[in-house]
């Protein structure tokens, strides 16, 4: 079986996986999620994967079915031989067909599990296109990994059409914002520049890992609000999401981030992450 889907604890393959139609998850995207990898066939970071969908979770005013040691053992039996990427998602489950969460009683918890597929090395040696997407996010409930992500599949439609792997979106006052699906970061005289919480990002797992990786080396982070115009001042741009890690931006709408080839700060960093994956792996 390539692909595995757990069910509320039942392990099947996609053809039997169901989840009624009723459940809210399907009709309002009222659901909670997030997306995790393992390395060494571990959950990488299980704890703070499980710390943010209880902050998602807790933003909605939904109850989490399952404690953190059963989570985690659910997904340890979902997982395939091989490296997994997986998606742990918990819905609202069956209710009225009425946006109203008091009809709903038993939320659904689903882990899907497929074969992780690596980036080729090549996008890490020249670096990636990314555009600014023209959909905007919304500083409310930013932070929080909900399943209503309707702006993310445009914004990834608008991306593909211009052939660029990532797409940057912006604040509605046009200050950078988050990738689709990743924290974005420009380097300038040898300091990290990252948007602050407020800018509507979701506060990456990789992002934190980063930040601290990049503090040890004794580089300073400013976490702030920047215009989309500082992009032409940046030296160097990368992007970090768990399934990508750290991949340095090349171009941004066709225009060469410093000198279009990834920088030594960028290198460094995706260098040191990957270093510390092995320590990382046993939180
Ligand atoms: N996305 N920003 C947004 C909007 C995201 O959706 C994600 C993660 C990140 C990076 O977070 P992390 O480092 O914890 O992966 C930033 C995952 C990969 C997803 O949506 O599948």
């Amino acid at each position: 079986m390539s692909t595995r889907i757990n069910i509320n604890g039942v392990i099947t393959g996609p053809e039997d996986a169901r989840i009624p139609v009723l459940d809210h998850g399907l009709l309002f995207g009222d659901s909670v999620y997030e997306t995790l990898r393992t390395y060494n066939g571990k959950p990488f970071l299980f704890p703070r994967h499980f710390a943010r969908l209880e902050h998602s979770a807790a933003a909605i005013d939904l109850k989490l079915p399952w404690s953190k040691t059963k989570t985690r053992e659910e997904i340890v039996r979902t997982l395939l031989a091989g490296e997994c990427r997986i998606r742990l998602m918990v819905t609202r489950g069956v209710g009225e067909l009425a946006a109203d969460i008091e009809t709903c009683t038993e939320p659904a918890v689903i882990i899907i599990a497929v074969p992780f597929v690596q980036l080729p090395e090549r996008i890490y040696q020249q670096g990636v296109d990314v555009v600014i997407s023209s959909v905007r996010r919304s500083g409310r409930l930013a932070d929080i990994k909900t399943g209503s992500l309707i702006h993310q599949v445009l914004a990834r439609r608008e991306a593909k059409s211009k052939h660029a792997f990532e797409a940057i979106l912006l604040t509605a006052d046009e200050k950078i914002s988050d990738g689709i699906t990743s924290n974005i970061y420009m380097v300038r005289d040898g300091k990290i520049l990252t948007p602050a919480h407020d800018a509507g990002i979701v506060e990456g797992i990789t992002r934190n890992v980063i930040l601290q990786l990049a503090r040890d080396k004794g580089l300073q982070v400013v976490e702030g609000f920047f215009d989309v115009g500082e992009i032409s001042n940046a030296e160097e741009m990368f992007l970090t999401s768990t399934t990508r890690e750290v991949v340095p931006i090349a171009r941004v709408d066709g225009r060469p981030v410093g000198s279009g080839k990834p920088g030594p700060v960028t290198l460094m960093l995706l260098s040191a992450y990957r270093s510390a994956i092995r320590e990382l792996t046993d939180e």
